[in-house]
């Protein structure tokens, strides 16, 4: 039998009614077979669609009794002629619907072992785990290869917007040293230098700057970045930045540069416009009312202080939180008065993993009273405060934790997405953006006894807190700003420091020794000794925006190949041991306990 040739006139998302009477040759996976006693039906797949096949025992048995043959996953070419479907097996709902091709030749390209999911039917759930060792049987459902697609047309947009506004896509290394982003490095041994080590990047920070110092103006890339830290559902060891870096400009036009970068992105991948304005707030404005710097703004929901509430009441449990240097807060959800107490005892549950020892709640009732057990300890006057603070009405529930600060806020912060996420109070076709800005430059960090730098540690201080430096660092506010998306850090940059004594006094600050400094950034503090232009920037977290887009909550969705959330990869089993002669060769002794 002479070979099939191949290449393909169309893909298999082609074909409609205007193409019947053509001769056509497909190549695809068998997607589905069903064989009606007389005629076989196959389904064939690739990543355009499904085009149905009919063999015909009475028109060409060769080809009838080799279709006969054919199992799921096999890849197949055919030749054929596309034909109307009968009536009553139309359907509208396919591209391809109206037609169906009638094969003349075939030829088996491979044949495929039973995969260990169904990869026709996108609706089965399967295991992640599974899904993760076979990636390219999980690709093929569909699901997946969708948002690789969305994400492919993000990135375009991404390089068409940034090139038309004049930034450069220049590549930094992979094989670099250790930049301070806050995680721990991936390192890798130097099989030249015995004992020396490269650290993948956790971001090109140090680089964009020097091409800013190099003259370069405005750069760009989509840049892979590595980071070994503790893994939730929005991040993964290595992932993608949309990093930037610009001279001689500030946030008056880096923010609606950004803001048009994110349209357009949005626009282009998914169709979606974004008709809402970007909002700004300050950070001690979003710890203050949403106990977080990262608010979902989608769902109304703020957090209440009341301290000075419950500090008049006769509640123990709150006025010994307070007495011991702690707050209270709450917040209102409408028309949950309908919660059991079985579901508040679950919120309470929620709350309690998270270190809470308890949650208060009252109820608003018909007759404008509040009930609870606690009630008795609140005067009838301090009950009407509650209620109007609350800006409660008949059907609403109050919810109030006491702890200390940070406690508070950050079991607030949960409580409040986890109650909204169950009541449906998310409009998922709605993108809230936040610019979050004024930031504390520097915080303490309790472990380590000194000072750490909120975002890094080229992040200009604001002008004005300067003087602060000295006397009260964490008093002092940085030129730092996030993005917010629907609860998401989509992104965060600064205005750089550019004179190098400002920049060496803040190592000094974060306790750097000499050594250390001059070991880790002295030939950075050097360059910006050779004339420096005052910059900004900022990086976009891929993935996260892409999980948005998708409107998917776990980052593995939007990833070709992904780590589990203990940071492996099931498919090649890595990381993995080395053999002990690569080892030698690096002068990398192991011992594992
Ligand atoms: P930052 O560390 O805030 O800033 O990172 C910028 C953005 O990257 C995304 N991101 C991540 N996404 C997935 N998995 C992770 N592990 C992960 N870590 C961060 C977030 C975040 O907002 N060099 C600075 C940027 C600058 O100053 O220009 C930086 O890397 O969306
Ligand atoms: P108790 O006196 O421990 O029975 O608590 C009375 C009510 O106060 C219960 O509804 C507890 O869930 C609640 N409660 C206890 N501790 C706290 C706390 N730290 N914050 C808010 N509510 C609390």
């Amino acid at each position: 039998m002479t070979k099939l040739d191949y290449r393909r006139t169309y893909n298999c998302g082609t074909l409609t009614a205007s193409m019947i009477g053509e001769t056509v040759t497909l190549a695809g996976w068998v997607n589905r077979r069903r064989d009606h006693g007389g005629l076989i039906f196959i389904d064939l797949r690739d990543r355009f669609g499904l085009t149905q096949l009919v063999f015909n025992p009475d028109k060409n048995p060769e080809c009838h009794t080799q279709a006969e043959k054919l199992r799921s996953e096999y890849v197949i070419a055919i030749k054929g002629e596309v034909i109307p479907r009968a009536e009553g097996m139309k359907n509208p709902n396919m591209h391809t619907g109206e037609i169906e091709v009638m094969v003349s030749e075939m030829e088996v390209l491979s044949t495929a072992k039973t995969p260990p999911f169904s990869v026709c039917d996108e609706m089965i759930q399967v295991n992640e785990e599974i899904r993760l060792k076979y990636r390219y049987l999980d690709m093929r459902r569909g699901e997946i290869g969708d948002k690789l697609i969305t994400r492919h047309k993000a990135m375009l947009s991404v390089r068409n917007y940034l090139d038309q506004e004049g930034f450069l896509e220049i590549a930094t290394p992979i094989l670099g040293k250790s930049t301070p982003e806050g995680a721990r490095d991936y390192l890798v041994p130097s099989r030249i230098y015995p004992g020396n080590f490269y650290a993948l990047p956790q971001s090109p920070q140090i680089f964009k700057q020097l091409l800013m110092v190099g003259g370069m103006d405005r750069y760009f890339q989509i840049a892979p970045c590595f980071r070994d830290e503790d893994l939730r559902a929005d991040r993964q060891p290595e992932f993608s930045q949309i990093d930037l870096e610009m001279s001689f400009s500030t946030t008056d036009e880096l923010f609606p540069l950004i803001e048009s970068l994110l349209r357009k992105m949005f626009k282009d991948c998914g169709d979606i416009d974004i008709s809402s304005k970007f909002r700004s707030e300050s950070y001690d404005w979003c710890i203050e009312n949403y106990g977080t710097d990262k608010p979902d703004l989608r769902f109304g929901m703020p957090l209440v202080p009341l301290n000075d509430i419950a500090e008049r009441s006769n509640f123990s449990v709150f006025k010994d939180q307070i007495s011991g240097g702690g707050i209270v807060k709450g917040l209102c959800v409408k028309g949950g008065a309908d919660i059991s107490r079985k579901g508040i005892d679950q919120y309470t549950e929620f709350v309690g993993h998270l270190g809470i020892k308890g949650l208060a709640w009252m109820k608003m009732q018909e007759e404008g009273q509040l009930s609870s057990s606690i009630v008795k300890f609140f005067s009838e006057e301090l009950q009407k405060e509650l209620i109007e603070r609350f800006k409660c009405v008949p059907g609403d529930l109050i919810f109030m934790i006491a702890d200390d600060k940070g406690r508070v806020n950050l079991s607030l912060d949960q409580l409040r997405r986890k109650i909204a996420r169950d009541r449906d109070f998310i409009d998922s076709n709605h993108f809230e953006f936040l610019w979050v800005t004024d930031f504390p430059l520097m915080t303490w960090d309790a472990e380590s006894h000194r000072l750490e730098t909120e975002h890094h540690p080229f992040t200009a201080p604001l002008e004005e807190d300067i003087p602060l430096l000295d006397s009260d660092p964490l008093k002092v506010r940085s030129s730092s700003y996030d993005l917010v998306l629907n609860g998401y850090e989509i992104a965060s940059g600064s205005q750089r420091i550019h004179d190098s004594e400002l920049q060496h006094k803040i190592f000094e600050i974060l306790k750097l020794s000499e050594e250390e400094l001059n070991d880790r950034f002295g030939f950075f503090i050097n360059a910006l000794k050779y004339g420096t232009p005052p910059h900004l920037g900022i990086a976009l977290g891929v993935e996260r925006l892409m999980m948005i887009i998708s409107r998917t909550e776990n980052i593995r969705d939007v990833i070709a190949f992904p780590k589990t959330q203990k940071a492996a990869d099931l498919m090649m089993n890595s990381p993995s041991v080395v053999d002990h002669k690569q080892l030698l060769e690096l002068g990398v002794s192991v011992e594992v306990d």
